[in-house]
C-alpha cells in the first residue's frame, strides 16, 4: 500500500475527465441549458441514459417525469459556452440568448438539440431516484442525432471530434490518442 494515499471519498475528481454536454429543457418561455459530466448511459434495452443533476439546479426545478430534454454532445470548440453554462444559473439569466444559442429541431420530441453541437440526443424523463444532493434522473432515448462529418459506423471518429472533456474548475480536455488491442 505505500505506493497509495489516501484522499477524500467525496474527491469526484477521481472519475474525471470525463465528456461534458449540455442539457437543454424546456422553461416558461424559451429554453434552459446547462452544463452536465456526470452522465451516461445505463441500458441498451430499452435505451436510457442517466443525468445526476443537483437539486438546487433549475434544470431539475423544470423537469419532471415525462418531461423532454436534450442532451447535446459537444466538442473543444464549444468550451466556453459549456463553461458559462455550467457556471450562471437560468434563474438568474437567459443562457440560451447570453450564449446565442440556436436551436435545431429534434425529430421526436419538442425541445431542440443545439446548432453546431457535435450530436444530440432526444429523451423523456422516465424516472428520478433520490442521490444525495443530485437526483438521478433516468432518460428514455427516442433517438439520437450526429453530425454526417464526425460519426463513422463504430461511434466518434476521434480525428475529427474533439470531444470536450472535463477535468476540474475551468481546465478541459480532450480524447488524444488512439489505441488499437489486439483480438
Ligand atoms: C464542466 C461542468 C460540468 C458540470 N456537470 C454537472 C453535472 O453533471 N450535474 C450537475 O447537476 N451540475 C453540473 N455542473 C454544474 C451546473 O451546470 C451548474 O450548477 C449550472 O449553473 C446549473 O444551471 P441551471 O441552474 O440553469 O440549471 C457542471 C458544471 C460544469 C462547468
Amino acid at each position: 500500500m505505500e505506493e497509495y494515499i489516501s484522499i477524500d471519498p467525496s474527491d469526484y475528481h477521481v472519475f474525471h475527465p470525463r465528456p461534458v454536454y449540455l442539457i437543454v429543457v424546456k422553461k416558461n418561455k424559451g429554453y434552459n441549458v446547462m452544463a452536465a459530466s456526470w452522465v451516461s448511459p445505463v441500458s441498451e434495452e430499452p435505451p436510457l441514459a442517466a443525468i445526476a443533476l443537483e437539486k438546487s439546479s433549475y434544470t431539475r426545478q423544470l423537469i419532471d417525469v415525462g418531461s423532454e430534454v436534450t442532451i447535446n454532445i459537444v466538442g473543444e470548440e464549444h468550451a466556453e459556452i459549456v463553461y458559462k453554462a455550467g457556471t450562471l444559473s437560468g434563474r438568474k439569466v437567459d443562457k440560451w440568448k447570453l450564449l446565442n444559442l440556436e436551436p435545431i429541431a429534434s425529430r421526436k420530441i419538442s425541445v431542440p438539440g443545439i446548432k453546431n453541437a457535435y450530436g444530440f440526443v432526444e429523451g423523456i424523463v422516465k424516472n428520478i431516484v433520490e442521490a444525495g444532493e443530485c437526483d438521478l434522473v433516468i432518460v428514455e432515448i427516442l433517438n439520437i442525432n450526429v453530425r454526417k462529418d464526425l460519426y463513422e459506423k463504430y461511434g466518434w471518429d476521434l480525428r475529427k471530434a474533439r470531444i470536450l472533456m472535463h477535468v476540474r474548475g475551468r481546465v478541459f480536455s480532450t480524447p488524444g490518442k488512439l489505441l488499437f488491442v489486439k483480438k
